[in-house]
């Protein structure tokens, strides 16, 4: 069987686990968690880069164009009904206030994506400060210590 066959075969299987129920809302959870842990991942790496404690700084653009793609999904991470793990319930008891926050990541996000590609370290300096307090701004509120 060729690649793209088999994969289009596992991908009907989660679909169909998907439309019985089996994966719900737990799906929801485990799906953020993965996403959040890939957000912090390329954190780590971009501080480890801005440290220079490696030498790759050309990988910089490649770990903040994630991060700006992950902020523009973030919205989708926290539908009704997956309150769960260290996501506290004001998520969904405070949408308007949860909004702003999703904004201001992503508006964090796509800044340091940009001074990333300027590869001028000012501006890179100061960008990945603002991204960096966009995380905490929103764990502080909504994520349980
Ligand atoms: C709009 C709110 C919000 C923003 C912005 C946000 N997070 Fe999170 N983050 C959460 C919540 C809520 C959880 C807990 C999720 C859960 O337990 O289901 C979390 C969990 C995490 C986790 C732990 C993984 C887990 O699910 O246990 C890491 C790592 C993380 N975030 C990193 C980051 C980084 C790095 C940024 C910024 C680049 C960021 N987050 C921006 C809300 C946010």
């Amino acid at each position: 069987m060729n690649l793209l066959k088999s994969m289009s075969a596992t991908l009907l299987g989660l679909v169909t686990l998907a439309s019985t129920g089996a994966l719900g809302s737990e799906g929801d959870v485990d799906y953020r968690h993965y996403s959040m842990e890939a957000i912090g991942g390329h954190m780590q790496a971009i501080v480890k880069i801005l440290r220079q404690e490696v030498p790759h700084n050309e990988h910089l653009s490649l770990h903040a164009n994630a991060i700006a793609d992950m902020a523009r999904i973030a919205p989708d991470l926290f539908p009704e009904g997956s309150q769960g793990r260290e996501a506290l319930p004001a998520i969904w008891e405070q949408p308007e206030d949860f909004a702003e926050h999703l904004d201001a990541f992503h508006s964090a996000a796509e800044a340091f994506k940009k001074a990333a590609a300027s590869g001028d370290a000012a501006t890179i300096g100061s960008a990945i400060g603002g991204l960096g307090q966009s995380c905490k701004g929103c764990h502080d509120s909504y994520r349980e210590e």
